[in-house]
């Protein structure tokens, strides 16, 4: 990180046909996927993939120069390419769930030294892959700076040249240190939110007024648990750590939306057991997320359940009474994503039929569906829908500036985190 910020725009010079190439191609990608509803996501997929292969040529011309820096004899700088690009994609391959062993992603191993590459991996993806495009802001201002004082120097040739002397070396120096800092900065916050901020449990309270709500229910507590997806890293004492806080909080009802494993269909009993410990006066009740459904577990997930007093709600309802009064409480399954298209097509059609027959007039109805398809649909009289999925909070977000600064958000995803209202109609997604 000692090296300056001129061979750092060197290297981008030096692999500027391949990193325009690539930087093009996922614009294009980006923008038909923009244009275009059907397959836009996996468009939008190819374009994340196309700026990581930039990212990592990137990255890679740059470990060969700290090569340079700190290996004695200074080797030949083609000698040391070779190695480095051998070693990256030995360490790559191996990490690849597809193509290498598989254990990043699809994996049933938690033992330390495993949760280790785990952690190593995913910081280096997200942290490199946002320092690169940093990087490339950065130096387009630089670039646009620049051009614009050789335009005021071709202007006025005499006034510029001395104040171009005395700013030239400590103007070198700011930029030096800002692009140290720049780069830096995403492989910092990666680390901080893999080894910190990942198990900082935050209780968020959400007053929520429904027009036709009975006055038996005023004040009604419900506690909504989502995407749990019980891994490496988030383990079964961590999810027991956010029971006990939840059944702290003394909800009158706890609502469980879905996503309670990851990849590993063998971790199922391990989270039942983890969330059995939730307790609440009107119940347990939750819905299947597509992690369920991917993985085929949803049958045997919910037996699991039922076995420790916690009720699946697939596409049934339960009315959830205080005195003479009730709530209509629907669970809808999420369905396959992994699915064919056409297959997801049907699925995606039946939703509204099912959710109408369990509807109830006249009654206020509250939906748990792992992702909110059916809201904005006001023929079904849904009040409040309450979902997940999307991660909102968790995945590449600067919410703490503004709610649409995420990457869900820039794939077109309409709702993310918080309270959204549509005419009487009201959708709240766990933050996760
Ligand atoms: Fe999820």
């Amino acid at each position: 990180m000692t090296s300056s910020f001129l061979p750092v725009c060197r290297r981008v010079v030096a692999h500027w046909r391949a990193i325009v190439v690539l930087l093009i191609l996922a614009c294009v990608a980006f923008l038909v996927a923009r244009s275009d509803e059907f397959g836009g996501f996996e468009l939008i997929l190819l374009a994340l993939l196309l700026i990581f292969i930039a990212s990592q040529i990137f990255w890679l011309g740059r470990l060969v120069d700290v090569g340079e820096l700190l290996i004695p004899g200074r080797p030949r700088r083609v000698w040391l390419t070779i190695v480095t690009v051998v070693v990256y994609l030995f360490v790559f391959l191996y990490s690849y769930p597809e193509w290498g062993l598989g254990h990043v992603i699809r994996a049933a191993d938690y033992r330390p030294q495993i949760v280790l590459i785990h952690a190593v991996f995913w910081w280096w993806f997200v942290g490199s892959m946002s320092a690169f495009l940093l990087v490339i802001v950065f130096g387009a201002v630089d670039r646009v700076v620049r051009a614009a004082e050789w335009v005021y120097r071709k202007a006025r040739p005499a006034a510029a040249d001395a104040e171009a002397a005395l700013q030239s070396s400590g103007r070198r120096r700011f930029l030096e240190r800002t692009a140290v800092l720049v780069s830096a900065t995403p492989f910092l916050a990666a680390g901080y939110g893999l080894l910190y901020e990942r198990q900082n449990v935050e209780v968020v309270r959400q007053r929520i007024r429904l027009a036709r709500l009975p006055k038996a229910f005023d004040g009604f507590r419900i506690a909504q648990l989502s995407d749990i997806h019980i891994g490496p890293f988030t383990t079964a004492e961590y999810i027991r750590r956010c029971v006990a806080i939840t059944n702290g909080l003394e909800p009158d009802l706890i609502a469980l939306t879905g996503d309670y494993i990851c990849w590993d269909p063998e971790a199922q009993g391990e989270v039942v057991r983890a969330l059995a410990g939730l307790r609440a006066p009107h119940g347990v009740l939750g819905c299947m997320g597509n992690h369920e459904a991917d993985m085929g577990i949803e049958e045997s997930i919910t037996r699991l359940f039922a076995a420790q007093g916690i009720r699946m709600l697939r596409q049934e309802r339960a009315p959830i009474r205080l005195g003479d009064e009730m709530l209509n409480l629907i669970g809808i399954d999420h369905g396959n994503d992994l699915a064919a298209d056409a297959e997801r097509q049907v699925e995606g059609d039946r939703r509204p039929q099912r959710l109408k027959a369990l509807v109830m007039p006249n009654t206020v109805n509250i939906l748990l569906i792992h992702y909110p398809h059916a809201f904005g649909n006001h023929e079904l009289g849904i009040d409040l829908t309450l979902s997940g999925d999307i991660h909102g909070g968790g995945q590449l977000s600067l919410d703490f500036i503004h709610r649409g600064l995420n990457l869900s958000s820039l794939m077109g995803v309409p709702y993310i985190r918080g309270l959204y209202k549509n005419g009487g109609e009201q959708l709240y997604m766990n933050r996760i």
